[in-house]
C-alpha cells in the first residue's frame, strides 16, 4: 500500500504519525511510505532518519494527499486540507467528528474513509488509541501541579515531597482510571501522600493492592471532597462518565473550603471538566485564579510533550496501520472488530451511531458495506 504521512498543520500541534521506526516495519512489509519534508521536526525526527528507515520525503502536503492510498495523521484534517483528500482515500487519524459537524459534512462529501483513533475500541470496550494519551496526561498533572504549587507561580509554596523533618504535600485525585493511576504512581513517586476517589469499588480494591504505602483510596461522594479538599495542596480531576459530560463534583461555592494557593489540575476538561470553574486554557497561558486557587486545565496537555506523545501513540497506531497496509481496510476491518468500530464515516455515508445521533443524520450499518465488497470481489 502507498501510505502518507503530511506535516500536521493544525495550531501548535507537533506530533507526527509516524516515527522513523514505523516507517521501518512498514516498510519491511513492502509498504511505500512517503512523509512530507519536516513532518518530524516537532517531534525531534529529522529527515535523514526517515529516509534512512526507507521513507521517501516529498516536498509538499499536495504531494503527500496526491499519493497516498492511506493518510496517516495526528489531528482531524483542517478546512485548508479538506480540497486534498480523495474520493475512497482511507484517513487513519484522530477526528471527533461528534464535536464537529463542519468536518463530518466535508468528510460525507469527500467520499473518504475515515477510521478514527479515538473509536477504535477492543472487545472490552477499553479505548486503546485514546489510552496513550491518558497515559501522558495522568503523568504530566503531577509534573504540572507541582510546578504552579511554587509560590512565584502564585502556588501554596510547598515541595510535593516534603524534606526529612518537613511532611509532604497532600495530593487529591479524582478518578482513578488510566489518567488518575498514572498520576498517583508520579505524586507517590516523589514522596507526596496521595489520596485516590474512585465510585468504583472494584477500581480503588485494585489501586490499593498495586500502589505503594503512600497512596490511600477513598470512595468518592460529596462528603469525602468537602472534607478532603480543605486539607490538600494539589487536586487533580481524572473522572470520565463514557459519552457524558463530566459531572462537577468540586463546585464554585467550595473553592473557599480551599486554602490559598491550592492548585486544581482539571484533566477532564476536555469532556467539560470535573470542577465547576473550569475553563480550557493553551499551553501559552495554562492558568488562571478564582478565589486564590490556582486553576490549570489545558485541554491537550500531551501536545506539551510531543517526543513522549508522538512515541506513544504510534506504539499503539503501528499495529493497527500494519493491519490496514496489509490486508486492506475492508479485510482488516473484517477480520479484527477493534479496527471496525473505528470506521465512521466511509463512502459517504456516516457508519459510527455516536456521530449520526449527534447530528441528527442516517446511520448505515457498516457490516453491510463490508460484507458488499466482498461479494463484489
Ligand atoms: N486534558 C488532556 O489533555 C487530556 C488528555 C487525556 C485524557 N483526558 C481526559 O481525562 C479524563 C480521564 O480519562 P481516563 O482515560 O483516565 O478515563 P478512565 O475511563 O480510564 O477513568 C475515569 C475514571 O473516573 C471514574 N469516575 C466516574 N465518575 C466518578 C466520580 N463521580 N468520582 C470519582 N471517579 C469517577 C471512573 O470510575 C473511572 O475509573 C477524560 O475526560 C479524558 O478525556 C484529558
Amino acid at each position: 500500500m502507498v501510505i502518507g504521512v503530511p506535516k500536521e498543520i493544525k495550531n501548535n500541534e507537533n506530533r507526527v504519525a509516524l516515527t522513523p521506526a514505523g516507517v521501518t516495519e512498514l516498510h519491511k512489509y513492502g509498504h511505500m511510505v512517503y512523509v512530507q519534508v519536516n513532518a518530524g521536526e516537532g517531534s525531534g525526527f529529522e529527515d535523514a532518519e526517515y529516509i534512512a528507515a526507507g521513507a521517501i520525503m516529498l516536498p509538499t502536503i499536495e504531494d503527500v494527499y496526491g499519493i497516498a492510498e492511506m493518510i496517516m495523521k495526528v489531528k482531524e484534517p483542517i478546512e485548508a486540507e479538506y480540497d486534498l483528500i480523495k474520493q475512497d482515500q482511507l484517513l487513519f487519524t484522530y477526528f471527533h467528528f461528534a464535536s464537529s459537524e463542519e468536518l463530518t459534512m466535508a468528510m460525507l462529501a469527500k467520499g473518504a474513509v475515515c477510521l478514527a483513533y479515538e473509536t477504535v475500541e477492543r472487545p472490552d470496550r477499553s479505548l486503546p488509541l485514546l489510552i496513550p494519551m491518558s497515559e501522558v496526561a495522568g503523568r504530566m498533572a503531577v509534573q504540572e501541579g507541582a510546578k504552579y504549587l511554587e509560590k512565584p507561580l502564585k502556588g501554596r509554596g510547598i515541595l510535593l515531597g516534603g524534606v526529612p523533618g518537613v511532611k509532604p504535600a497532600n495530593v487529591l485525585i479524582l478518578g482513578g482510571g488510566i489518567v488518575g493511576t498514572q498520576a498517583a504512581k508520579m505524586a507517590a513517586g516523589l514522596g507526596a501522600h496521595v489520596t485516590i476517589m474512585d465510585v468504583s469499588l472494584a477500581r480503588l480494591r485494585y489501586l490499593s493492592d498495586i500502589m505503594p504505602p503512600n497512596v490511600q483510596t477513598m470512595m468518592s461522594n460529596e462528603y469525602n471532597i468537602r472534607e478532603m479538599i480543605k486539607v490538600c495542596d494539589l487536586i487533580i480531576g481524572a473522572v470520565l462518565i463514557p459519552g457524558a459530560k463530566a459531572p462537577h463534583l468540586i463546585t464554585r461555592e467550595m473553592l473557599k473550603l480551599m486554602r490559598n494557593g491550592t492548585v486544581l489540575v482539571d484533566v477532564a476538561v476536555d469532556q467539560g471538566g470535573c470542577i465547576e470553574t473550569c475553563r480550557p486554557t493553551t499551553h501559552e497561558d495554562p492558568t488562571f485564579i478564582i478565589d486564590g486557587v490556582v486553576h490549570y486545565c489545558v485541554a491537550n496537555m500531551p501536545g506539551a510533550v510531543p517526543y513522549t506523545s508522538t512515541l506513544a501513540l504510534t506504539n499503539a497506531t503501528l499495529p493497527y496501520a500494519l493491519q490496514l497496509a496489509n490486508k486492506g481496510w475492508q479485510k482488516a476491518c473484517r477480520d479484527n472488530i477493534d479496527l471496525k468500530m473505528g470506521l465512521n464515516v466511509v463512502d459517504g455515508k456516516i457508519v459510527y451511531k455516536g456521530v449520526a445521533d449527534a447530528f441528527n443524520l442516517p446511520l448505515t450499518d457498516v457490516s453491510t458495506m463490508l460484507v458488499e465488497e466482498e461479494v463484489s470481489q
